[in-house]
């Protein structure tokens, strides 16, 4: 199975990417190969094996056949990229990315919309290891991006859209700006995986995706991955060498038969959250919807100029307390109450926003909620939130 035709759409790529037949030995899918030790013929095919970076049995920590299919297909959806790393999860893919590219006495420029786990690395380890971290606006646009760098900075970092506020940052005005400094950009691309934001095409060095959300698709499995252009991809992946990451091949499996059909989860997690979030507009007690695919959403002209779609994981705010919240929330019944998202069924998941910004605080209209949309019937999903508002009341 030849994966290198350029031109081919993402679905086709979606069913190819990565099933070399080296890998496959001829199933449609390449098995799962569980290896620590490898076993070489000669001392000759020993040293002959050490000199491969990788795409060489040498042994477990480097992976095998399950494991570099999974990266093949990743980088394939990522034009311009060397190759993708995998980790063992999101968190670790960006934990990992940062530790390969920053040193004692650099600046970090990082969004105040990130992933809170990403703030609490930044804030933590990364300042023990004298590395600063500078947060700054997701919504700063035109001159003022200039502004943002100093000297020190190599490494600026993007979550666009943020994944419980959702601003949509102008990042090929970004990655221009650093490109301009030499300064490395990377980005958590989980919300819109490269088949709606092919971020490197858009001037990213680094594209990171929780593999755990959408690529996955099944909320039964913990996965990251860094595809990235030559340069950061070799640095993150010594580095990660360095520290003893392996991802095991029962979870590359997973994720290589989830990839295969997010095309089609995608689309339909898009469609549904924005039948249910154009509903929630109308409902008195709802004060905001947070969705930059709705047209009056402060960033809906970035998403349409550069996404070529929706996913389904968006947020709203009503008006009254947390109790009230907290009724709403407790009363609904296809919605899981719950962490992560980017699997089959619906999540509903009280949020404070307010509680990790620091370069603009956040000024909440309401109570909020951030709701993954499943692939449940979402006329179930409309009048289950029907019942939760009712609850609120
Ligand atoms: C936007 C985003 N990035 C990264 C992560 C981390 O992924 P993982 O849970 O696989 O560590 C999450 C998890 O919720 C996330 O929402």
């Amino acid at each position: 199975m030849s994966s290198k035709d350029s031109n081919k759409a993402d679905a086709t790529r979606l069913v190819e990417a990565g099933r070399r037949k080296a890998w496959t030995q001829g199933l449609v899918s390449p098995a799962v190969w569980r290896a620590s030790t490898v076993l070489f013929d000669d001392v000759a095919a020993l040293r002959d094996a050490v000199r491969h970076a990788d795409e060489v049995l040498y042994y477990g920590r480097r992976g095998g056949p399950t494991q570099w299919a999974l990266a093949e297909a990743l980088t394939e959806f990522e034009p311009g990229a060397a190759g993708t790393t995998l980790h063992a999860s999101g968190a670790a893919a960006i934990t990992t990315a940062l530790l390969a590219l920053l040193e004692p006495g650099d600046e970090l420029l990082m969004t105040d919309s990130a992933y809170e786990p990403t703030r609490v690395f930044c804030d933590k380890m990364l300042k023990g290891l004298g590395i600063t971290t500078r947060y700054y606006d997701p919504l700063v646009r035109g001159d003022a991006i200039d502004a943002l760098f100093s000297d020190r900075t190599k490494v600026l970092f993007m979550e666009s859209p943020g994944s419980l506020t959702f601003e949509i940052q102008d990042v090929p005005a970004l990655c221009a700006a650093a490109k301009a400094r030499g300064v490395v950009t990377m980005i958590d691309n989980t919300w819109a995986t490269p088949l709606l934001f092919p971020a490197i095409g858009h001037g990213v060095d680094v594209s990171i995706l929780a593999c755990t959300k959408y690529v996955s698709g099944h909320s039964d499995v913990m996965l990251g991955s860094c595809t990235a252009v030559a340069g950061p991809f070799e640095r993150i992946r010594k580095t990660l060498q360095v520290m003893g990451q392996a991802v095991s091949p029962d979870d590359a499996f997973l994720a290589s038969r989830g990839l295969r059909t997010m095309g089609v989860r995608l689309k339909q997690h898009g469609e549904s959250g924005l039948e249910v979030a154009r509903w929630l507009q109308q409902q008195p007690l709802v004060s905001k919807l947070f969705h930059p695919a709705l047209p009056g959403d402060a960033g809906h002209a970035l998403w349409a100029r550069d996404f070529k779609g929706t996913a389904g994981l968006f947020a709203f705010a009503i008006h009254g307390d947390d109790a009230a919240r907290v009724r709403l929330v407790d009363a609904l019944d296809h919605f899981g109450i719950g962490f992560s998202w980017g699997g089959l069924e619906s999540l509903a998941l009280p949020m404070d926003p307010e509680r990790c910004r620091t370069a603009v605080p956040w000024a909440a209209p309401g109570k909020m909620i951030r709701l993954q949309i499943g692939l449940e019937d979402p006329a179930d999903l409309i009048a289950d939130l029907a019942r939760g508002l009712a609850a609120a009341q």
